[in-house]
């Protein structure tokens, strides 16, 4: 039975993973911010048939926690991790707004990448695992319409990249996620959604689809890969006046 973590367990594709794996009896630990959120996922984990569901509630941005979490599983090592928390900067506010700014890069690469590298270390030292990271398309390329976002999406995927060469061979599989849009809380503010949008439990199922094959990044759904191709190759003076 395998005993998966995850972080960030109140988002919307948290949350499509967690009856996922619930469905198939693992054992649970969901760690997330609010007790209130978090508790009825919890129990809905419960009757789907997970062996076991534990849960933490905490400041997921206190680099104090990643360890915290990690010192009451050492009985029950974790096999397989999502990390899924995430905020969509308002680019606006960011301009004006240093603290926020500051605390938009923090939740959305800092955060990740210290519950990643933890993860990961306590994995090698526990036999191995596969630990699934959402980043984001957008952190392809800077745009002007999420450069805060962007570019913390960026820093997180380049991370996970030297982090899976780093545990390559200490038996610790890391899988960076790149969804394109998905209709979720996060993105409950953009009226017309298109063919490009996604549902959670698409990208729930993605992402438990590359962690059982292994793979080291993956678009989902699968077309983005051939955009963010197009989107990369644009010139920059052409691509700086674009308005996306
Ligand atoms: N939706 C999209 O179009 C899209 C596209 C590409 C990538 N992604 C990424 O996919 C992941 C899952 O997002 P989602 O679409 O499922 O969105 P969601 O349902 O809105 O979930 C966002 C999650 O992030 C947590 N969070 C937000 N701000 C936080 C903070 N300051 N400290 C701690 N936790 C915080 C939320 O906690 P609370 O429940 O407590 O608020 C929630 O668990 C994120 O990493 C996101 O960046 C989303």
């Amino acid at each position: 039975m395998q005993h998966v973590l995850v972080v960030g367990a109140t988002s919307a594709v948290a949350q499509a993973f967690i009856r996922e794996r619930a469905r198939r009896g693992e054992r649970l630990t969901l760690v997330a911010r609010s007790a209130e959120r978090l508790s009825p996922i919890a129990a809905d984990a419960r009757v789907r048939g997970a062996a076991e569901v534990v849960t933490h509630v905490l400041e997921l941005t206190d680099v104090s926690a990643p360890a915290a979490v990690l010192e009451t599983v050492a009985q029950a090592p974790v096999m397989a991790a999502l990390i899924a928390h995430g905020s969509l900067t308002d680019s606006a506010r960011a301009e004006d707004d240093a603290a926020y700014l500051a605390q938009e890069l923090t939740v959305n690469m800092t955060s990740a990448c210290l519950w990643a590298q933890a993860l990961a270390v306590h994995m090698a030292n526990h036999g191995g695992g596969t630990l699934a990271v959402i980043s984001s398309v957008a952190g392809d390329r800077g745009r002007g319409s999420n450069h805060a976002y962007g570019a913390a999406k960026a820093g997180l995927t380049a991370f996970c990249s030297g982090l899976r060469a780093r545990m390559r061979q200490r038996s610790v599989h890391v899988l960076t996620v790149k969804p394109g849009f998905i209709d979720t809380p996060m993105t409950a503010h953009v009226e017309r959604k298109g063919v490009l949008w996604a549902s959670a439990e698409q990208i729930a199922r993605g992402i438990d689809q590359a962690m059982i094959r292994r793979r080291d990044v993956v678009y989902l759904p699968g077309f983005w890969r051939l955009i963010m191709t197009v989107v990369r190759l644009l010139p920059e003076p052409l691509f700086k006046r674009l308005r996306f």
